[in-house]
């Protein structure tokens, strides 16, 4: 009997769909539930004790739901808030998202290195520890961005974001001490890679960006070696968890990741 199971994708909003991509391109026969918690949008400016209780109650119903193969955390703030918490709930192998933090320190020559990502996302000791253990040798600049999170799903809306506010959030890195020596920046939020582009126009200097997303596309094939997919293309459908009065402007972007169905949780 062919193994129908999908791969869940896990996001308060549209971006985890930067991670969705590159694993669809490695498996192009996966079925995929996409879940964007909408209804708990957005998670950067919550609190670490709101986060660690919503998210693995909200996974426990989805896995009930949707039976996945395997379950992908793909937002920074989720991960390194309740990664740990998620892992001893649920008896599923469950992949997180956390900042790529080791590729930006291997790859930066200046050593000045920058992490963008939430409010929440670059307060977390799990960040100090990415930072610690890979980059030590590297001053390692924060800043995190509401409203760049806002700007990714206007979007993926088919709106354009004001480009005032890329250049506010690079400002918020190249302004800080030795900010005009940072040559790599760390997209620790998933939302940000689909904004990329403007970020990069709104540099001063030149600067690389770099997120995890292949790499986690790379571990979703590793841990699902060898099982079976089904013979016909990978369907996706994309699940709210609330209302999503938003849904028609965003349906062509969505179908531009395979999500051409989509439901209410
Ligand atoms: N996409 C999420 C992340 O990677 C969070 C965005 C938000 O809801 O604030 O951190």
């Amino acid at each position: 009997m062919t193994d129908t199971r999908p791969i869940l994708f896990f996001d308060s909003g549209v971006g985890g769909l930067s991670v969705l991509a590159p694993t669809r391109a490695l498996l192009p026969q996966a079925p995929f539930v996409y879940v964007a918690d909408n209804a708990g949008f957005p998670y950067g400016t919550k609190s670490e004790a709101e986060i660690a209780a919503r998210v693995p109650a909200l996974l426990g119903r989805l896995a009930e739901r949707y039976h996945p193969r395997i379950i992908v955390i793909a937002c920074n703030t989720a991960s390194t808030i309740a990664l740990a918490h998620v892992r001893s709930a649920l008896e599923l192998p469950i992949v997180g998202t956390v900042p790529a933090i080791k590729p930006a320190a291997l790859a930066s020559r200046t050593r000045v290195i920058g992490v963008l990502g939430t409010d929440a996302t670059v307060r977390q000791p799990y960040v100090d520890n990415l930072a610690a253990e890979f980059a030590r040798d590297c001053r390692v600049l924060r800043h995190g961005s509401a409203e760049l999170v806002e700007a990714a799903e206007a979007k993926l809306r088919g709106e354009t974001p004001d480009p005032a506010i890329f250049a506010r959030a690079i400002a918020g890195l190249t302004n800080q001490p030795d900010g005009d020596r940072l040559d790599t920046v760390v997209l620790a939020c998933t939302h940000f890679p689909l904004v990329e582009d403007e970020l990069a126009a709104a540099a001063p200097h030149p600067i690389a960006f770099i997120h995890g997303a292949q790499g986690i596309a790379r571990r979703i094939a590793f841990l699902t070696q060898g099982q079976q997919w089904p013979s016909t293309p990978g369907e996706g459908i994309a699940v709210f968890t609330g209302e999503n009065r938003a849904l028609d402007a965003m349906r062509p972007a969505l179908a531009n990741y395979g999500l051409s169905r989509s439901e209410a949780l």
